[in-house]
């Protein structure tokens, strides 16, 4: 026999040296809740592992994924109270505001990402300014570039707008640029889908809409052209990173969309995916660290370059301690 593919699956070592997709802790970016308050540290129900943190014990956290070799996060703001318009989203007192200052200044190195969204801020839980029970496109754009210029002014690198509102990017990007914050980037949840997967987050955002669903502005799961149309607008607007949103329900996307763009991609492996893992490894199903292991690798092998996910300390440990 001339071919033996079997001959580079002998070792350990030899599969190491021609494995084609490998993943690495410095491709995670780890979710962070940040609430109002001191001294508070509360586990987050149906994402074991998570809690709501106060930010003088953000450091906790943070020494911790970087010694991981993690050196990247997403922080989420839970405020102390909402109403209609999410005001509490760009006070300069507010909890993202005062983590991002926090942190730039005791680890200069750590890459911020802000998610940009008033879902978490509004009494209604909607990711926009509800008219007549209609969420108000162009409105919403307003507050949005309002609570961008608040994270920019705090010292995040990059907002992460996930409102899914048209012409999002461009109003950033436009308010950024005309404020002094040229370097601020956007990364860009470009195609995010109207997804159930969501679920653990909305408890730990405390975001559930009060009416309706969210499939007004959150894409139809049934579409990937859309996807393609979403990503190319968010780039013509600005965007330095797009993303796909679930993950693992969404390779197609992943690669389709990879093939077509030359800017990163990142892929966002969210709540209920993580959730879905734990609970089937708590039953005895499988170890959920290597099937998180397969997951990681399939998400990076279909295309992202960036992978947001609630696994990242456990993945990075176990990469860490060199795999396959
Ligand atoms: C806010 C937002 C959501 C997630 C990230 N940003 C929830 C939603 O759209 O309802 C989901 C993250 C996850 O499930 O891990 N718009």
């Amino acid at each position: 026999m001339k071919y033996r593919p079997r001959r580079l699956r002998k070792s350990k070592n030899i599969r190491a040296l021609t494995r084609e997709t490998k993943i690495s802790p410095d491709n995670f970016i780890h979710p962070v809740f940040v609430v109002e308050g001191q001294n508070v540290k509360e586990e987050i129900p149906g994402l074991s592992g998570f809690f709501h943190r106060s930010v003088d014990l953000l450091p906790e956290l943070i020494d911790e994924i970087l010694a991981l070799g993690i050196n990247a996060v997403l922080i989420f703001g839970i405020p102390e109270a909402k109403d209609e318009q999410g005001s509490y989203a760009w006070k300069d007192e507010g909890a993202v505001q005062k983590a991002v200052l926090k942190l730039k200044k005791q680890y200069p190195k750590l890459v911020i990402f802000s998610d940009l969204c008033l879902c978490a801020y509004t009494s209604h839980g909607h990711c926009g300014i509800v008219r007549d029970d209609k969420i108000d496109n162009d409105k919403t754009l307003k507050v949005l570039e309002k609570v961008a210029l608040s994270h920019a002014q705090a010292g995040v690198d990059f907002v992460s707008p996930s409102d899914m509102m048209d012409g999002r990017v461009s109003a950033v990007r436009r308010k950024l640029d005309q404020s002094g914050y040229s370097e601020v980037g956007i990364m860009s949840y470009s195609a995010k889908y109207a997804s159930t997967f969501y679920g653990p987050f909305r408890d730990a955002a405390r975001s559930e809409p009060s009416f309706g669903d969210r499939k007004t502005y959150q894409m139809d799961p049934a579409n990937s052209l859309e996807a393609a149309k979403e990503v190319k607008l968010d780039i013509n607007e600005g965007a330095d990173i797009v993303m796909v949103k679930p993950a693992l329900p969404y390779l197609d996307i992943i690669k389709g969309i990879k093939e077509s763009i030359n800017i990163p991609l990142a892929a966002y492996s969210v709540s209920g995916e993580y959730a879905m893992i734990k609970a089937a490894s708590k039953e005895g199903v499988f170890s959920d660290e290597e099937v998180m292991f397969e997951v990681m690798t399939a998400i990076k092998r279909a295309g992202a370059d960036i992978i947001i996910t609630y696994y990242a300390k456990e993945m990075a440990g176990y990469c860490n301690k060199g795999v396959g």
